[in-house]
Order: C-alpha cells, then sequence, then structure tokens
C-alpha cells in the first residue's frame, strides 16, 4: 500500500482531500496518511486527524491517519509527498496584505509585494524538505500547492534539483468545471489548451469536432455567467474589446493586471471596513474548524466551498492518480517549460496543458504568442526568477529589482518603504536577508 505525506496537515482543505482520496481508492491503494505539522498548528492537525480517520472509517477502508511534527519520521520511505503549508500562518499573510495596502498598493497572498514576501518565506522551507526526500524518500514525487505554487515548484526543480515536483492550482480545475455547465455541453467533450504562468495563464476551448468555443466561453464570461471565478477574487468585468480580440480566457487572477485600478479600490474599501481577505479567512476557518471537532460529522462541509483555493485536492489527487496507474490524464500544472513556450526559458516553471503519467508532466506546446502575452510573461518570468533568487540568496538589490519588475508594486521610496517594512514584518521567517 502507498504511503502519502502532507506537510501543513492541518489545513482546514485536508478533509477535501481525504474525499478526493477515497473517491479514488479502487485505483490508489493507500495504506498510511502522514498529516505532518508543526507545534503552533497542533491543535488544527489534531481536528484534521480525527477529522479524516472517521471519513475513511464511514468510507469502510483500512487506511490509518497518522500526526507528527518530525517530518523526517513521515517522510521515511514515502511514495508520494503533498505540500499545504504556510510559514508565518494566516498572520504572516495579513502582514503581506496589509502593509502594502497602508501605501496604497495592491495587498495580496500570490500577487505584488505579498506574493513575493510568501515566496521568501516559503522557498528555503521547500528546499529543506527537498533535501530530507533525497535522502528519506529518493523515489516520491513532490505534489506542491504551497502557493505560490509556481514560484516554489521553480525553486524545488532548479535550486533544489528535484525533477519529480508537479506544481498545480485550483483555477484550471474550476474553469474546466465551470464552463461546460456554462456553455450546456458535455465536459467530456471539450478539448482545452491553457498557456501561461501559474495565476497568470489563458486558455482556449474547442469542442469534439475541434470547432474553437473559445468566443463563447469570452461571450458567457461578459454575461456575467459563473466561468469559475475563485472565491477570493472580486469580480470586476474586463473589458470586452480587449478580452475579443485576445481571443483567449484570461484566469481570474489577470484582472489585477487588466483592472488594476478597480481591484486596488475594492482591496482599499475591504481593508478599511470588513479587513483583509486573510483576515476574513480565519472567520470561516475557525468556523470550519468548529464543524470539524463534531465526532458526528464524517464528510466535507459546504462551508469549505467559502475557500477560494476549493477543489484544488481534486487537482491534487487525480495527479497522484495520474502518475501512479501511468493515466496520461490531461492536466494544467507547473512544470518545466521545455519549449511549450519558446519565448521563455526551457527550464522556467510554466502552467500549461500536459499529459500527467508515469514519467510526470508532459507539456503540451503552445508556440508563438500574441505580443502582449509574450511580453506579459516574459516580465512576469524575470520578476519570477528575481524573486526566487532573492529567496535563496538574501540578497537585497535583488529583491528590489523583482519589486520593480512587478506591475502592481508602483516603483520609489513607497516601495522601498513597503519593502523594508515586510522584511522587518517578516524577520523571523526570513533567516536569508
Ligand atoms: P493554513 O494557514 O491552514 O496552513 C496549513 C498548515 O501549515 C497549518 O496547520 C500550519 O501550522 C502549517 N505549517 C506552517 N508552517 C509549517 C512548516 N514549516 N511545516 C509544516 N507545516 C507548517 O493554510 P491554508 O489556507 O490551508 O493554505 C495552505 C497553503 O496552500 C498556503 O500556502 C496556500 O497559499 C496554499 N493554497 C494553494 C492553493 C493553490 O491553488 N495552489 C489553493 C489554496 C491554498
Ligand atoms: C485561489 C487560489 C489559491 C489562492 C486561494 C486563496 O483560488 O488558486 O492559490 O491562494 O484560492 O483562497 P482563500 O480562501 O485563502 O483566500
Ligand atoms: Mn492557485
Amino acid at each position: 500500500g502507498l504511503k502519502i505525506v502532507t506537510i501543513g496537515g492541518g489545513s482546514s482543505y485536508t478533509p477535501e482531500l481525504m474525499e478526493g482520496f477515497i473517491k479514488r481508492y479502487n485505483e490508489l491503494p493507500i495504506k498510511e496518511i502522514w498529516l505532518v505539522d508543526i507545534e503552533q498548528g497542533k491543535e488544527k492537525v489534531n481536528i484534521d486527524a480525527k477529522m479524516s480517520q472517521r471519513m475513511w472509517d464511514a468510507a469502510g477502508y483500512d487506511v490509518k491517519v497518522h500526526v507528527t511534527f518530525d517530518r523526517r519520521e513521515a517522510l521515511k520511505d514515502a511514495d508520494f509527498v503533498t505540500t499545504q503549508f504556510r510559514v508565518g500562518l494566516l498572520e504572516a499573510r495579513i502582514k503581506d496584505e496589509r502593509i502594502p495596502l497602508s501605501y496604497g498598493m495592491l495587498g495580496q497572498e500570490t500577487n505584488g509585494a505579498g506574493g513575493i514576501f510568501k515566496a521568501f518565506r516559503t522557498i528555503p522551507v521547500i528546499l529543506d524538505i527537498v533535501e530530507d526526500m533525497k535522502e528519506l524518500c529518493p523515489n516520491a514525487w513532490l505534489i506542491n500547492f504551497t502557493n505560490p505554487s509556481g514560484m516554489v515548484t521553480e525553486a524545488v526543480i532548479k535550486y533544489g534539483k528535484w525533477d519529480r515536483c508537479i506544481g498545480l492550482c485550483n483555477v484550471p480545475t474550476i474553469a474546466m468545471m465551470k464552463e461546460p455547465i456554462a456553455l450546456n455541453v458535455d465536459p467530456n467533450e471539450l478539448i482545452y489548451q491553457f498557456v501561461g504562468l501559474n495565476h497568470f495563464h489563458w486558455h482556449k476551448v474547442y469542442d469534439k469536432d475541434g470547432n474553437e468555443l473559445t468566443s463563447k466561453v469570452i461571450d458567457a464570461m461578459l454575461d456575467g455567467k459563473d466561468v469559475g471565478l475563485p472565491a477570493n477574487i472580486n469580480n470586476v468585468p474586463f473589458f470586452g474589446e480587449q478580452i475579443r480580440e485576445m481571443n483567449m480566457i484570461p484566469c481570474g487572477y489577470h484582472r489585477y493586471y487588466y483592472r488594476q485600478q478597480e481591484m486596488l479600490e475594492h482591496s482599499l474599501m475591504e481593508y478599511e471596513t470588513i479587513g483583509t481577505r486573510g483576515q476574513q479567512v480565519k472567520e470561516t476557518e475557525n468556523k470550519l474548524f468548529e464543524l470539524y471537532k463534531n465526532p458526528n460529522l464524517d464528510h466535507k462541509p459546504e462551508e469549505l466551498s467559502k475557500r477560494g483555493g476549493a477543489y484544488y485536492s481534486d487537482a491534487a489527487c487525480e495527479c497522484i492518480n495520474a502518475i501512479y496507474n501511468n493515466k496520461q490524464t490531461h492536466m494544467v500544472v507547473s512544470t518545466k517549460n521545455r519549449g511549450a513556450i519558446p519565448e521563455l526559458p526551457e527550464d522556467s516553471i510554466v502552467e500549461v496543458s500536459c499529459y500527467i503519467g508515469a514519467k510526470g508532466a508532459m507539456p503540451v506546446a503552445w508556440g508563438k504568442l500574441p505580443s502582449a502575452q509574450r511580453g506579459w510573461l516574459q516580465c512576469m518570468k524575470a520578476m519570477e526568477e528575481c524573486t526566487i533568487e532573492a529567496a535563496v540568496t538574501g540578497n537585497y538589490g535583488l529583491a528590489l529589482e523583482a519589486f520593480t519588475l512587478n506591475e502592481l508594486i508602483p516603483s520609489g521610496e513607497n516601495a522601498k518603504r513597503v519593502l523594508d517594512e515586510l522584511l522587518i514584518a517578516h524577520k523571523n521567517y526570513l533567516p536569508q536577508f
């Protein structure tokens, strides 16, 4: 039987992960699941473990859920390792959001200054995990959803030199779930192709005869239909003229770049009234753990759909299933470019359509991109490269270079102040600086 290890086991998404594994048990013979956390996550991970064990027992499968605060104990002989930890917990996220917002800049978990700092805190930890894996489970796969998922995956592959890593996100999953409903077609009859980076991709859709349906999805989206916007993103509409001309479906996160002014205004309004997204999530999370404590609850509660990451575990379980059973399933994941986007370096991590099987993710080549998309991707990737290198080296000048390249951080004195304040606010989690 398989040994699965989940680092950051105390996440409120853990029951969703269990649901995904239970659903696939006939194909994925899991024997044990190890939830790894740290001292501060003790209460949450213990609640999750009990809830998870109830779910397995209710399903009637002989799977044992373990909790440990010793990562190395868990990693020994693991088959699959999933990562869903949050360095500095929600308090750190709230600082990533509040400090830029206090200077009138976007404060968001994976975009702008906050996203850069989440990478600075996370990359040293993931590289330590990789070192442990080299020693304790050299054949295991690392399935990462720790954000910023694309940059964390690039750090693992480029700097950790660990190729058996796939980065995941729920945004493509929800798009491929909701678009067929909006178009009223059978999801199995659609052909998808995605291109771009994590939280910065576009896609096209075709029917089973190869006819392009992209403009139909664009129309549905502009009509306000649900095409899979994650719960954490405010629904400012895109400009129709721009998207129709592009004829590519942007992801929800493109709003921060195509409607920066309105997204910033909305974030500032929330910051001054109901609090940042991180503050709101804290309340949802408290409610979820109250529910999980109920010894009669043995299935994932509805409340979890209020989290932006809903359904990401489904992607994780499907990915593991596809690798284990060499399914060659189409999935959109973060993997090494290898020419799929010829205008980006071949070793950049990109989020594109792939076929997933025993040798990991094989990207589908997109080819040449229009000027606008090519330019965006090159600039975003340069920003990511500077961020990752700064996260590894602690080079202040390079951190400032990443800030300057980031479209959501206007350059100048305030950018430098935000950088300095974030360095102080997070100093316990930034040993490299
Ligand atoms: P969370 O705040 O509940 O954190 C999960 C757990 O990680 C906590 O129990 C915490 O104690 C633990 N943790 C912190 N540092 C750790 C360490 N060094 N080692 C082991 N455990 C540690 O977080 P969450 O809201 O469940 O999100 C978890 C992560 O997944 C975040 O990084 C988040 O950004 C990411 N996420 C990604 C996607 C995606 O689309 N890829 C979707 C949702 C969430
Ligand atoms: C999104 C994403 C995640 C993101 C999360 C935030 O949809 O794909 O990468 O970080 O949901 O959700 P939350 O509920 O924590 O704000
Ligand atoms: Mn994501």
